[in-house]
This record gives structure tokens, sequence and C-alpha cells, in this order.
């Protein structure tokens, strides 16, 4: 399916879901379902001090991740998309499932506060092209709309 297919059956999805935990649960179903050559997809969302694990797909992650370490603590701290083509060389990176090669991080503002991040890693190197990155950003996009009602 193409991006703007996928984005579309995304907010038919998102936009019939109850509550804020049915949404970020049901986004990392859709999208671990959706793309290709994924092992970890999910949320960690930002409680005031740290980033603490919510809805995913994949295997047991580390619970919570202080802001600035890790990708998703970096990600966070900056306030930038961060694409990791290979973890293993990647310093500030926790490796939580070894089969992880390749990471996405986006981080996730709502009224302009940081909600959390969204991650997405994957056992294939170097997986997160501009192209996906650009519709995780979008389809990020689209999840802040649907939470924001
Ligand atoms: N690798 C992440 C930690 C979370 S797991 O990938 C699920 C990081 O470096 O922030």
């Amino acid at each position: 399916m193409k991006s703007i297919e996928l984005l579309q059956s995304a907010q038919a999805l998102l936009e019939i879901q109850p509550n804020t935990t049915s949404i970020l649960a049901n986004a990392s179903a859709f999208l671990m379902e959706s793309l290709e050559q994924l092992n970890w997809v999910g949320f960690y969302l930002f409680d005031g001090k740290n980033l603490t694990v919510g809805p995913f797909q994949g295997k047991v992650a580390c619970s919570s991740i202080a802001i600035g370490k890790g990708v998703c603590g970096e990600a966070a701290l900056t306030q930038k998309t961060l694409v990791v083509d290979n973890v293993l060389s990647y310093q500030n990176h926790i490796a939580c499932d070894s089969n992880s090669k390749s990471e996405v991080v986006i981080p996730i503002f709502i009224k302009g506060r940081l909600f959390g991040v969204l991650d997405v890693d994957s056992p294939v190197f170097s997986r997160f092209d501009q192209d996906i990155v650009h519709f995780l950003e979008e389809f990020t996009k689209l999840l802040v709309k649907t939470i924001d009602i």
C-alpha cells in the first residue's frame, strides 16, 4: 500500500479509538502490521521526568529512559527525529532487543509540550530511508491531531 493510502487507513482507525491508550495501542499495531522489516514499534511517554514505556509491539523493553539517554532520550532532548543506521556502532543506544540493527525515533509534542516519542526498530541496517521517515513523521502528526481533540 502507498503512504497516502496507509495514512488514510490510519486516520480511519485512529479517529474511532475511545481514548489515548487505545490510540497508541492500535497505532503501534498498525505500524507493525503495515511496514516490513520491523522488530519493535512503540511509544515512550514523558511522565514529567523520564520517558516511560507505553503501548508497543515487540519484545519486552526497558521501562524508563532518562531524557538525553539512548536514541529515545536524545530525540526527546533535541526535539528532532533521529535516525540511526547502525545501532551497534552508536554509543548512545540502549540495547533492549538484540535483534535491532537500525532505529528511528520521532519526538511527539502536544500543545508545545513533550508528550513522548515514537520508537521504531528494525533487524536490518539502514532500514529507515527518507520515504519511511517522512511517512512516520506524517503518521505522528495524525496521531497528535487524533489525541489532541
Ligand atoms: N534503543 C532505544 C531503547 C528502546 S528499545 O529500542 C525498545 C534507545 O536507545 O533509546
